[in-house]
């Protein structure tokens, strides 16, 4: 347990009282999110809806602002005794301090009774959730971060074709820049430069290079050629984005869609922004998953944690949302709008659009379905990494100090 765990947790009664409220005719639940942008909204909306035609209210939490600002906020609440009943945080290991320390909701029951362990593919999902054979999180969508977006509208400025991979799209930079276009779009924050680290890692160095340091930290690996390769490739990528000064990840998926950028490289959940903005997968924008040359999809995503919170009504409230979460309706409704991947097998998305199209085949495929960042690594490393790059990004820290630092953070690595 950190340092901040551990001080925070001592001046903790752990019986939470609730900030929730059960009314004869329903829950009135508080759930705390990250997602605000448009697209998001929209999805979380979903959510809502069936939480409140099920006749129960549901208190809007969201946090302005990436995962990275909202995370302390939530554990710190729940650390603090000032639960809300309800969290999204990504599915992985950022909860497992928070499950040691008796905080959260064990759902195991509800799990069992609506037979999560048939129902949620890949296994991985609920695997994250599990702890000492307990279940702790229902798992909602898997959201992927190895994905490309292409304008169309900036390649036709450019007078080129959209490319097919990350080789072709470094060629054409030159071609987009002359036309007044910023070659690649990346808000100045590490997390997302992060996902392109990574993303650019499993497209030049291949998964098995990638799996052998992100889970198995082999520090051959990370000081090797392929990873040199990978991180010029990086400080090639932050030549293309110099150019770009937004710091949210929805605005530089704007530049792409309003045609002022050639790409970006972002999870799958900027899908939600293109449908806002009336745009068609395959007409005005393109996908390239694993940036064309490994088409590869991590499970991450979004899960539901419920804190412990010493009331049974709301305890049954909690449970309650649970099971809807993982239901074929909210799946469906829910996904389709979020952009992301159902965590169950055997519902109709056959209307998602080419992009997600893409990802239900790597999914049913069975091949290149990767572990995420935040399954791989403890909460510190991840942290740790995303600083990294967010001096590299905003520097000119050259590639081998970069991968020199890399090789340090992961050699410390639980
Ligand atoms: C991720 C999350 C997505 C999306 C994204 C950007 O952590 O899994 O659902 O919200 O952040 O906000």
């Amino acid at each position: 347990m950190t340092k901040m765990m551990k001080s925070l947790l001592a001046g903790t009664a752990l019986t939470a009282l609730s900030a929730s409220v059960v009314l004869a005719d329903g829950a009135e639940l508080e759930v705390t999110h990250w997602w605000t942008s448009g697209g998001e909204a929209i999805a979380v909306g979903k959510l809502a809806d069936a939480w409140q035609a099920a006749g129960n209210t549901w208190i809007d939490g969201a946090i302005a602002g990436s995962g990275g600002t909202a995370r302390p906020i939530i554990i710190s609440r729940i650390l603090g005794g000032d639960p809300m009943a309800a969290t999204q945080l990504n599915h992985g290991r950022q909860a497992e301090e928070l499950i040691e320390a008796g905080l959260l909701l064990d759902l195991t029951e509800v799990a069992e009774a609506n037979n999560w362990a048939e129902i949620i593919n890949p296994s991985s999902l609920l695997e994250a959730c599990t702890l000492d054979g307990r279940i702790y999180c229902a798992p909602l969508n898997i959201h992927s971060a190895q994905w490309m977006w292409l304008s169309h509208g900036a390649y036709e400025k450019a007078g080129l074709d959209v490319p097919a991979n990350w080789n072709d799209f470094v060629a054409s930079a030159p071609a987009l820049q002359e036309a007044g276009i910023v070659p690649l779009a990346m808000g100045q924050q590490g997390w997302q430069q992060n996902i392109a680290f990574g993303t650019i890692t499993i497209a030049i160095a291949g998964v098995d290079n990638w799996l052998a340091v992100n889970r198995d930290k082999n520090i051959d690996v990370a000081t090797g050629p392929e990873y040199t390769a990978v991180f010029e490739a990086v400080a090639a990528a932050r030549a293309l984005a110099a150019d770009s000064n937004v710091q949210d990840w929805n605005l530089a998926t704007n530049m792409v869609i309003t045609d002022t950028a050639g790409a970006q490289i972002m999870g799958d959940w900027a899908q939600g922004e293109f449908q806002v903005a009336g745009e068609v997968a395959g007409t005005d924008y393109s996908c390239l998953p694993g940036l064309g040359l490994n088409a590869v999809l991590d499970t991450g995503g979004d899960a539901f944690y419920f804190p412990v919170i010493d009331d049974d009504a709301t305890r049954a409230a909690q449970l309650e949302m649970a099971a809807m979460l993982v239901s074929p309706e909210v799946q469906v409704d829910f996904n389709l709008a979020k952009g992301s991947l159902p965590v169950r097998g055997d519902i109709d998305l056959s209307s998602a659009n080419a992009c997600m199209q893409k990802g239900l085949e790597i999914l049913a495929s069975g091949n290149g379905i990767l572990p995420s960042g935040d399954m791989n690594l403890s909460a510190d490393t991840q942290t740790q990494v995303e600083d990294l790059m967010a001096e590299f990004w905003s520097s000119d820290m050259s590639a081998a100090d970069a991968q020199a630092a890399y090789v340090s953070i992961i050699s410390r690595a639980d």
